[in-house]
C-alpha cells in the first residue's frame, strides 16, 4: 500500500478504493452498490450535461482523539441536497440513502482516513445528476447518486492565519431569486471568473455583494461571511447565499459563548465597524479575514491588526474543531460516530 504524506496533502482528488452508487428509475432508488470504477458512463443527452441538473455536497469525516471516526453534520448535508434536488426538479435521495451511502463510502475507504493529529480529514463528495436523455428543457426521468471520498490536507499548513480578500461588484455568482441558496454546479461555474480576477490580483478570496443593489454583503467565495462587533456574531441573511452548515453550527456556539446572534442584512458600509471578520465553511471551518480590498474605491478595510486572528474567531474555530475531533463533548449530536 502506498504511503500518504498526510501533513502535506492538499485539496485535490486522490483515488480511493471504492465509491457508492444508486440509480433512480421508475420512481425508486436502487439498493446501494459499491464500485471501484472511477468513471461514469453517461448518455450524451443526459440533462446534467446540458441543463445543469446537478447537485453536490461536501462534508468531512475525522479520525478522533479516541481513534473513532466522526462524520460532521451528515443529516444537515442530506437535507441540503434534498432541497437542491427539489428546486432543480431532480429525484431527491432520502436522508437514509444519503446517510448510508456516506457511511459506506467512509467505511470501505478506511485506510484513507487521515490519522488524528495530522490536521487532515476525509472529504466526502455526494453527487446527484440527471442521467436520463432529454433534448427539450425538462427534468430527466432517471438520476444517479454517487458518493466518493478523498483525503484532504490540513487547511492551515502554516497555522490559523487571516487571509486577504477582494470585493467584486462586477460579477455575481447568483441572483436573489435564483439558485444561490442551493448547491448546484452552475453557481460554481459562475464564480470562476471573479475568483480568477481576485487570484491574479493576489487575493485568495472574493467578497460578493448583493446582486440587486451592491449594498449588502452576500458571501465570501465558497463560504459564508460573519463579523464580530460589540458582543454580537453578525452574519448575512440573503436569498442568494448558500446556507452554510458550518455557519449554522457557529451561530449555536456563539450563542453558547453569550454572544448575540444577528442573522440579518449586513450593509457593506458596516465593514469599518467590525472588530473581526471571517469566512466559514467545511473546507477551513473559519478563515479569519485580515483585510478586504475594494478596488472600486481603492480602499482596504483592516480587521484587528490584519495579521492576527481575533479572539472570538479563534475560540469559535477551536471549539468547533474540538467537537469534530472528539476532543470536546458534542451536546447537540452533530457527529455521526462510526
Ligand atoms: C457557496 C458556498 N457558500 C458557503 C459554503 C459553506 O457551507 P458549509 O459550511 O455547509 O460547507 C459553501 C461550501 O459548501 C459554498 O460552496
Amino acid at each position: 500500500m502506498e504511503t500518504i504524506d498526510w501533513k502535506n496533502l492538499g485539496f485535490g482528488y486522490i483515488k480511493t478504493d471504492w465509491n457508492i452508487r444508486s440509480t433512480h428509475r421508475n420512481g425508486a432508488w436502487s439498493p446501494l452498490t459499491a464500485t471501484q470504477d472511477e468513471n461514469l458512463t453517461l448518455h450524451m443527452a443526459s440533462t446534467c450535461l446540458h441543463y445543469g441538473q446537478e447537485a453536490f455536497e461536501g462534508l468531512k469525516a475525522f479520525r478522533g482523539a479516541d481513534g473513532k471516526t466522526r462524520i460532521f453534520r451528515l443529516e444537515e448535508n442530506a437535507k441540503r441536497m434534498i432541497r437542491t434536488a427539489e428546486y432543480t426538479m431532480m429525484a431527491p435521495p432520502t436522508v437514509e440513502l444519503f446517510r448510508d451511502a456516506c457511511i459506506e463510502a467512509v467505511r470501505r475507504n478506511e485506510r484513507f482516513i487521515p490519522p488524528y493529529g495530522t490536521g487532515a480529514s476525509l472529504y466526502i463528495r455526494p453527487l446527484l445528476i440527471g442521467t436520463g436523455a432529454q433534448v427539450g428543457v425538462k427534468p430527466a426521468a432517471e438520476y444517479m447518486f454517487v458518493v466518493f471520498v478523498t483525503p484532504v490536507g490540513p487547511y492551515y499548513k502554516e497555522g490559523f492565519r487571516p487571509i486577504s480578500i477582494m470585493v467584486d461588484r462586477h460579477h455575481d455568482r447568483s441572483a436573489p431569486l435564483g439558485t444561490g441558496f442551493v448547491k448546484v454546479g452552475g453557481n460554481y461555474a459562475a464564480s470562476l471568473t471573479s475568483a480568477d480576477i481576485a487570484h491574479k490580483a493576489g487575493y485568495p478570496g472574493v467578497l460578493y455583494l448583493d446582486a440587486r443593489e451592491k449594498k449588502y454583503i452576500d458571501e465570501s467565495g465558497a463560504a459564508n461571511f460573519f463579523a464580530i462587533r460589540d458582543g454580537a456574531y453578525i452574519t448575512p441573511k440573503s436569498p442568494s447565499i448558500l446556507p452554510s452548515i458550518t455557519n449554522m453550527s457557529l451561530r449555536d456556539l456563539a450563542a453558547d459563548f453569550g454572544l448575540r446572534v444577528e442573522q440579518r442584512e449586513v450593509e457593506f458600509a458596516e465593514l469599518p465597524t467590525f472588530e473581526e471578520a471571517g469566512s466559514c465553511g467545511t473546507a477551513a471551518v473559519i478563515s479569519p479575514i485580515g483585510n478586504i480590498y475594494d478596488p472600486d474605491e481603492n480602499r482596504t478595510y483592516i480587521f484587528g491588526d490584519g495579521t492576527t486572528p481575533g479572539p472570538v474567531s479563534t475560540r469559535l474555530y477551536e471549539t468547533l474543531r474540538a467537537i469534530q475531533l472528539g476532543e470536546a463533548p458534542d451536546p447537540r449530536g452533530w457527529n455521526t460516530v462510526l
